[in-house]
């Protein structure tokens, strides 16, 4: 049986004195709760303030992003080695805003090729966090056009498939995918409970073919998209969902610890 799994993914939010704040709140919230998984992943900097804030072990602490080599000259970068030794056992690879897919149209063409991050740089974070044994959670969704086109599972499927390439199946039980549509991403428009049931069950079919079925039936799969407190419960009874990546909502610690008890 898969344990359910709520991260919160502080995107580029939070002071360190914020963030210590918040996270202890959070770590005060959750402590009935540990049939429930939970991370929290703070921009960089407040890595460190987190991990201090929460001393028991209920809430792990996890990384936004990551770099694939251990060291080198790549100025601005954080490796996976440097997040295992900072106390981080989550990190998120490939979220549609490292990509450049975003959701929201308020931010700029001319931004969106800054962001780089393509399959091939999402697989190589992959193998990199699995060397480290830092649990990957890895993004995956399509964008309004993509969907309108009617190309959801289509788009999701080649993510996936480029994601895992020459990773064995055993490595992958560690790892949680998020079923993360782009149009949902900060929008305040979430995907419909049933829709997004179908597509993370699409994905573990996808799973059981492209990696192996029993580590399929172990993965688990997360829906992420203006989830708040008062969708989540409903998200988090369908059966192919694992529980939630959860932006916005994450960052006001009361309401974040209402979606960990509706899972
Ligand atoms: P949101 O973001 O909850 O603010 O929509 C989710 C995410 O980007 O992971």
């Amino acid at each position: 049986m898969r344990g359910k799994l709520v991260v919160a993914n502080w995107k580029m939010h939070k002071s360190q004195a914020e963030a210590a704040m918040c996270a202890e709140q959070i770590g005060r919230g959750v402590r009935d709760n540990a049939n429930v998984d939970v991370a929290i992943c703070p921009p960089f900097l407040a890595l460190q303030a987190v991990r201090h804030a929460m001393p028991n072990n209920l809430v792990r602490l996890g990384a936004q992003d990551v770099f694939w080599a251990d060291e080198g000259a790549f100025t601005g970068r954080v490796s996976a080695r440097m997040l295992a030794e900072a106390g981080c056992t989550f990190c998120i690879v490939g979220h549609s805003e490292t990509r450049g897919r975003f959701g929201k149209l308020e931010v700029p063409e001319s931004t969106v090729g800054f962001f780089a991050e393509t399959d091939e740089t999402v697989n190589l974070k992959l193998k990199a966090l699995l060397y480290h044994s830092i649990n990957p959670i890895l993004c995956v969704g399509e964008t309004m056009a993509e969907r309108e086109a009617g190309q959801t599972d289509a788009v999701i499927r080649g993510q996936l498939a480029a994601a895992v390439t020459d990773i064995e199946p055993a490595e992958l039980y560690s790892f949680a995918v998020a079923y993360e549509p782009v149009w949902a991403i900060g929008t305040g428009m979430t995907c419909d409970a049933a829709e997004a049931n179908r597509v993370c069950g699409m994905i573990r079919g996808v799973l059981a073919d492209v990696v192996e079925p029993d580590v399929a039936d172990y993965v688990r799969i997360l829906y992420g998209g203006s989830v708040k407190a008062g969708n989540a419960a409903e998200l988090f009874a369908q059966p192919e969902i694992d529980g939630g990546l959860v932006g916005g909502a994450s960052l006001d610690p009361d309401e974040f610890v209402k979606i960990v008890q509706s899972a």
